[in-house]
């Protein structure tokens, strides 16, 4: 034992002093420093505890408040004044608010933090502005971001954070739960439209720019215009094994590393100042329970100098839901002792208590509530909030504007992507007589789907007056007397949001008898987190059966498919002469869909996943080898082999595009150095069209079975009738890497294809 000990505390002593040493790494800022030095433990205990509005205002639970929403404010001292509280987020009564109210709200909390205690320390409101600022009446809503990874457009991405950072403001608040980064790879989990779809490299491509877009290029929070980002939900949500919300999920530290880990590392180099964890649990152990993922990973490897909040009520569930701590308090111990600087309570403050109780016992050391602690009061300062507790929404002039507008509906624009088009039927002509059928050709509620004004995005029409449908879009473009509207379909109302009804689909069928085209809207409802788990991810019977009776009346029909994640249509496409996916376009969606469909805007979306043709193949496009083995075809039915409704990347234009002189300008890559890719884009068409141009590389032989192909550079480009573009690419070692079996980033010598639409070329990579 002796001997033990003798080996064991040097050991111990350097991992201490390493630990230590990467802890202190975290930035010490002067004012931030005095504060800390004067905090008691039960007002650094208040910093790292966050309520939700509901708790402080008078009649609240989640979804009802007394109206007009009015602050209790003996509640709002004993979560301010008594228990110190340092952070309130999300909306009351589970609905939007106007700017008026936010600014009333935020302003007072401000007063009571800064004036009735002792060192009058401002709080940090926090919200969801997941596509827009969600919780505000009147602000500009984008595409979800399925939607926008679907424009593969760098710019708009940036913009629309830009735009819903300054909304934010204007709304008093300064930080933003979002982006979500996590991984879009399983269609079956109900926040796959929060996500930039199934690529590493698109998700973290656009990471970066929705960061900058919130941050500022320079991560200017103190601005008033820009706010605290939080990348979202680290690490491994998005994949649960059953593809349910919250539920297990089991991921190789390999595939956790090659796909959940790059996207977060890229926005932690962009400088994101905060990051929320996943609620789940990865291989067994909930996250925020969970050192080796929150200290040792994102903490010390990755660098996170920023403050990690928990996600809802997650401290609670190791316990009552996890059941990997025996009670509330030994849950807090997990969690704070794993790296959690934060917690989203929300509804009580039995955490404040039991954290104290827990340092004052010696379970939870001082340094790490210091450490919690700085990494707050460095985001508050950062953010200016000494100076400027609350902005106000006279300062901000552009909110709901049209320039606002005009760049939300032109991502709504560039993410309608065109999936199928027989025959050239689209665009349709303007004195074209339509049906327009289906469930979600009138309604604004699943053009915006969810954290749209409410959580689940219903009951919203107190919102929502003004803006277009499906329906009314089409009516403006080509006159009430050419569409005729039967929905055949729809959503029963006040119903959990897959339940749907039939609407007398013979009418529908027989109205078809008088037009020229059928315009069928379908998908799903909106809905979020976990009530929006499916067990099946087919398209609802009574949507297949409307699809079946009007594909019957022989008459063209341009299916829309306005849904958060693919829903299977392998049956009713054939009877589609086009497909278009709308995914989740928000407010300037409906407007958008017209556009395109009568020609006045060409279609330039791109799929952000692989459309699924069953559901039991939901295979990524950067599948292993062996998922196609159709080598002994002739021999055995390979019909399962991979088999997709539509391939991630693809979406068609209303000209064409030819690719040719794909050229390498060295058939070598060494350490250190680079390749260039060049090829040549030409608009063969008769009309301006947008092109998302796509590079990939395979490697042909590695340690690790290679994947297929993988997305390693992309560019969008707009050509006019018959102009062509040179569209260069470089290439690094490093941008070649996978992770090997040690779980290393490496880069193994030998032969790769590059490949760019269906042209492709090989080089050498030697050491
Ligand atoms: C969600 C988070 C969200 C949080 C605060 C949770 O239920 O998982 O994404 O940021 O609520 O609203």
């Amino acid at each position: 034992m002796k001997k033990l000990l003798i080996f064991l505390i040097p050991v111990m002593l350097l991992w201490a002093c390493n630990t230590a040493e990467k802890k202190s790494s975290v930035e010490r800022i002067p004012e931030v420093e005095k504060i800390l030095a004067q905090m008691t433990l039960e007002e650094k205990v208040g910093q790292m505890a966050q309520v939700t509005l509901d708790v402080i205002t008078v009649g609240a639970n989640q979804y009802h408040t007394q109206e007009p929403l009015t602050l209790d404010m003996d509640l709002v001292r004993k979560a301010l004044v008594d228990y110190k509280l340092g952070s309130i987020l999300n909306t009351a009564g589970g609905k939007a608010r106007t700017l008026e109210e936010w600014h009333y709200i935020v302003s007072t909390l401000q007063e009571v933090a800064m004036n009735e205690t002792r060192l009058g320390i401002p709080i940090i409101y926090g919200v969801d502005a997941i596509h827009g600022t969600t919780y505000t009446a009147g602000a500009t809503f984008f595409p979800q971001q399925i939607g926008q990874a679907a424009t593969w457009n760098r710019e708009l991405v940036r913009r629309g954070g830009e735009i819903t950072a300054y909304e934010t403001r204007a709304s008093a608040i300064p930080w933003n739960f979002s982006p979500v980064l996590d991984m879009g790879r399983d269609p079956r989990f109900p926040r796959m439209w929060e996500t930039f779809g199934e690529d590493v490299y698109l998700a973290s491509q656009l990471g970066i720019e929705i960061v900058k877009g919130y941050e500022g290029p320079n991560n200017e929070i103190g601005s008033p215009y820009y706010l605290a980002s939080c990348p979202k939900h680290f690490l491994g949500y998005g994949t649960p094994y059953s593809g349910k919300d919250r539920t297990p999920a089991l991921i190789p530290d390999i595939e956790l590393h090659e796909r959940h880990v790059p996207a977060f590392a890229e926005v932690i180099k962009a400088g994101a100042h905060t990051i929320m964890v996943n609620s789940g649990q990865v291989n067994g152990v909930p996250v925020h329970a969970s050192y080796r993922l929150l200290t040792e990973l994102l903490k010390e490897e990755l660098g996170f100098e920023g403050l990690v909040v928990t996600d809802w009520q997650d401290i609670d569930n190791i316990h009552t839901r996890d059941r990997v701590a025996s009670s509330q308090k030994e849950a807090v111990k997990m969690a704070i002792n794993a790296g959690v600087d934060m917690a989203m309570i929300p509804y009580n403050f039995d955490f404040c208590d039991h954290l104290v109780e827990l340092v004052n016992e010696g379970e939870v050391s001082m340094s790490r509530i210091d450490d919690a602690v700085r990494r707050i009061l460095n985001v508050k300062h950062k953010l200016n909030l000494w100076e400027t507790p609350v902005t106000h929404y006279s300062d901000y002039p552009k909110f709901g504007s049209e320039e606002f507008i005009n760049d939300a509906y032109q991502t709504a624009l560039e993410s309608i992507t065109l999936l199928k088009n027989d025959d050239n039927v689209l665009p349709l002509r303007k004195n074209a007589r339509v049906l327009v059928s289906g469930p979600n050709a009138n309604s604004m509620r699943t053009l915006n789907g969810g954290w749209s004004y409410t959580w689940q995005g219903s009951n919203i029409d107190e919102f929502v007056e003004g803006y277009s449908t499906i329906l009314d879009a089409v009516e403006a473009k080509i006159g009430k007397n050419n569409v005729v509207y039967r929905e055949g379909v729809r959503y029963t109302p006040d119903a959990p949001y897959w339940a749907d009804e039939e609407v007398d689909i013979n009418a529908a069928v027989r109205a078809a008898a008088g037009v020229d085209y059928i315009i069928l809207a379908l998908g799903e409802n909106s809905y979020c987190e976990k009530p929006g788990d499916l067990h099946d991810l087919s398209l609802s019977e009574n949507q297949v059966k409307l699809a079946n009776a009007l594909a019957k009346t022989g008459k063209p029909i341009i299916l829309i498919m306005n849904q958060g994640r693919p829903r299977i249509i392998r049956t009713i496409e054939p009877h589609a002469k086009a497909v278009v996916n709308a995914y989740l376009p928000g407010n300037y969606g409906g407007l958008a869909l017209a556009e395109v469909l009568f020609g006045d805007y060409n279609p330039n979306g791109k799929a952000p996943f692989t459309y699924p043709l069953y559901v039991n193949s939901l295979v990524t496009y950067d599948h292993k080898p062996s998922e196609k083995q159709d080598r002994m075809a002739g021999m055995y039915d390979y019909e399962s082999d991979f088999a997709v409704q539509y391939p991630f990347g693809y979406g068609l234009s209303y000209t064409s595009f030819e690719y040719s002189n794909l050229v390498l300008n060295s058939e070598e890559l060494t350490k250190g150095g680079e390749i260039t890719v060049t090829v040549d884009v030409k608009n063969t068409g008769s009309r301006q069209g947008k092109e998302v141009v796509q590079l990939y590389t395979s490697d042909l032989y590695a340690s690790i079975t290679p994947d297929v192909r993988r997305l390693r550079g992309f560019d969008k480009i707009s050509l006019d009738p018959g102009q062509t573009k040179s569209v260069s690419f470089t290439l690094k070692p490093e941008d070649l890497a996978f992770v090997n079996k040690n779980i290393e980033w490496v880069t193994e010598p030998g032969e790769f294809m590059v490949q760019v639409e269906k042209l492709t070329a090989n080089f050498n990579y030697t050491e």
